[in-house]
């Protein structure tokens, strides 16, 4: 058996068997909803292979239960590629979950703005992305599987849902593109003037990545970003982890608010 049919074989036994509609991977500061849904918590250590160092902000915990009426697996938190240099961090979570028999993935991360009507506590839905760290989680893949189509990368029928449920809510999510930097140093203020010329409307250090990867496995995926800063140069405000921590929670609660809704009305 593979690692990942056997982890979802130790997952099915302890939450049950029924397969996880939507899975949610949550970003830094944003980790508590897990907490939220009514069902079984499986801390990332009893899951080899599971990213369970991790990050302060994220909840290392994998929680297989019920969010508004649907089966959801929501992640705590996330591996980045820049705690270990390895761009498939999160492959083995997401064979996991492809695994489980779960087929639509929604993102979350901390950002930074570049768009001034995009401000700290806001959310933008990511309509495309720039993989501007220059590598990708699929180097060293042996199959033709590896040259995955990006042309839809963000699933457009996830994310009318997401639009709706969002205009439903009275929350702004503007779409945009998210530039991948590697991190974990943030960004110069050139770098962040050259991902506003490359098209890029945010910045951040995950989610390509897992997008990659999920449309690898088969999986629909959808990802927002909450802001919590403007990106280096943009504004006087210092740039921190933990003014990411600590700003998270404004645009948590829109978040919270926001997929609650999507789930109960969503696909
Ligand atoms: N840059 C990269 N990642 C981030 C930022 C940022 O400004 N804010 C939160 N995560």
């Amino acid at each position: 058996m593979s690692r990942s049919a056997e982890l979802a074989a130790l997952i099915r036994d302890r939450a049950g068997e029924e397969a996880p509609e939507y899975a949610l991977i949550l970003g830094s500061g944003l980790g508590h909803l897990s907490e939220k849904v009514e069902g079984t918590a499986i801390p990332y250590s009893d899951l080899p292979g599971f990213p369970h160092a991790g990050v302060s902000g994220h909840v290392p915990q994998l929680v297989i239960g019920e969010l508004e009426g649907r089966r959801v697996a929501v992640f705590g938190g996330r591996s980045h590629y820049y705690e270990s240099g390895r761009a498939d961090a999160m492959r083995l979570p997401l064979e996991v979950l492809a695994a489980l028999g779960c087929t639509r993935l929604i993102l979350t991360n901390a950002a930074g703005s570049l768009r001034p009507d995009i401000p700290p506590g806001g959310l933008m839905l990511l309509n495309d992305h720039i993989a501007f760290a220059g590598t990708n989680p699929l180097i060293g893949e042996a199959t033709d599987a590896r040259f995955v189509p990006m042309t839809e990368a963000h699933d457009a029928t996830m994310r009318e849902g997401l639009l709706a449920a969002a205009k439903a809510e009275g929350v702004a999510l503007p779409q945009g593109v998210y530039c991948w930097f590697s991190g974990p140093s943030f960004e110069t203020p050139a770098e962040i003037r050259a991902a506003r010329v490359l098209g890029a409307d945010a910045v951040g250090m995950s989610t390509v990545p897992e997008i990659i990867l999920a449309r690898f496995l088969g999986l629909r995926a959808a990802a927002i970003s909450v802001v919590t800063n403007m990106g280096a140069g943009l504004s006087d405000e210092s740039i921190s982890h933990d003014h990411t921590k600590a700003m998270a929670p404004i645009g948590a609660a829109k978040l919270e608010k926001l997929l609650r809704r999507f789930l109960r009305e969503g696909e």
